[in-house]
């Protein structure tokens, strides 16, 4: 599907003269940091100008970035959403003030979808699914249940609902696997390991940990071996990022199975910025491209990680 050519059809504009105004969640995790990197290396690389603001994890920093963005006319907005509700307003004011908008990375759940232009990033439900799978697959002869405990990103944000839904769709067609408890981690390490800690304290049978993010399990790594257990032999793990400190983990066996999400936007971003400047049609849905490592395959792909 392709999305409507912007109003500004034929107004072509030098890279130099273009200002793009981003903004991203935070700095919660390393893929966040990866992301942020290939985001201004690229704008940098491009010759955009680019007006760039840190929401530290909160939706109403978000909200002032953007009205800010529009009052300094910048050329196209992008951003990465927090949650994913609560955006139709100030999406309806730069509609209004005539600036595309781009949603890179996260989702929102607006019914209007010619309030942006378009949407680049990952299929959180896939990758979810995609963890749900390795799971079902190690334990399809299980006679006895497993008990998993879920740590969760961010409450209300695209791939904390997504990531969760994936999961359980896959799951769910073997009896033996049980979410026992599920807590969000806010996508951070030290969250992470605060909430395996209480897992750890009310469970005393968990046999898997699927955490939503790499930085979540590397919290949850330290939390399982202060209390005496080894991370991928008596607790298996999940996670989903693949970014350096967590293949290294898989690599040592302490995570058995990492879902990749690719955090490397920026050279998209920047083409699709162009094109929507040009009023050039831009396809309405970019999914990135993605795949999965085991210990072994992370041992392998380690040292030619760019991040
Ligand atoms: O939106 C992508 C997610 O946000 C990443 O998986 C997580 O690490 C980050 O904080």
């Amino acid at each position: 599907t392709e999305a409507p050519a912007v109003a500004n059809a034929g107004n072509t504009k030098e890279a130099k003269d273009i200002t793009l105004g981003f903004s991203q969640v935070g700095a919660e995790s390393g893929w966040r940091s990866a992301n942020t990197k290939s985001i201004q290396d690229s704008a940098k690389e491009t010759g955009y100008t680019l007006k760039f603001s840190d929401a530290q994890q909160k939706q109403e920093n978000q909200i002032k970035a953007i009205r800010s963005f529009i009052q300094q006319k910048v050329d196209v907005i992008a951003f990465s959403p927090v949650v994913e509700s609560g955006w139709d307003t100030v999406l309806k004011e730069a509609k209004d003030a005539g600036i595309p908008v781009v949603l890179t990375d996260r989702a929102v759940d607006s019914k209007d979808t010619s309030l942006y232009i378009t949407f680049l990033g990952s299929d959180f439900v896939e990758e979810g699914r995609k963890a749900g799978q390795w799971l079902s697959d190690q334990y399809k002869d299980a006679s006895e249940d497993i008990n998993i405990v879920e740590l969760q990103g961010t409450t209300g944000s695209a791939p904390a609902n997504d990531r969760m839904e994936g999961f359980a769709e896959v799951i769910k067609t073997n009896p033996h696997l049980k979410v026992i408890a599920s807590q969000t981690g806010d996508f951070t390490r030290a969250k992470g390991k605060e909430v395996m800690q209480a897992f750890l304290k009310a469970h005393k049978d968990i046999d898997v940990l699927y955490a939503h993010n790499d930085d979540m399990a590397l919290g949850a790594i330290q939390a399982i071996e202060a209390a005496g257990l080894k991370p991928g032999e008596d607790i298996k793990i999940i996670s989903v990022d693949a970014v350096k400190d967590g293949m290294q983990a898989a690599s040592e066996g302490k995570i058995n199975f990492i879902v990749e999400c690719n955090p490397m936007l920026g050279p998209q971003l920047m083409e699709i910025v162009q094109n929507v400047v040009d009023g050039k049609s831009v396809e309405a849905r970019i999914v990135t491209e993605e795949s999965t490592f085991t210990s072994e395959q992370a041992k392998e792909a380690l040292p030619s990680r760019p991040y």
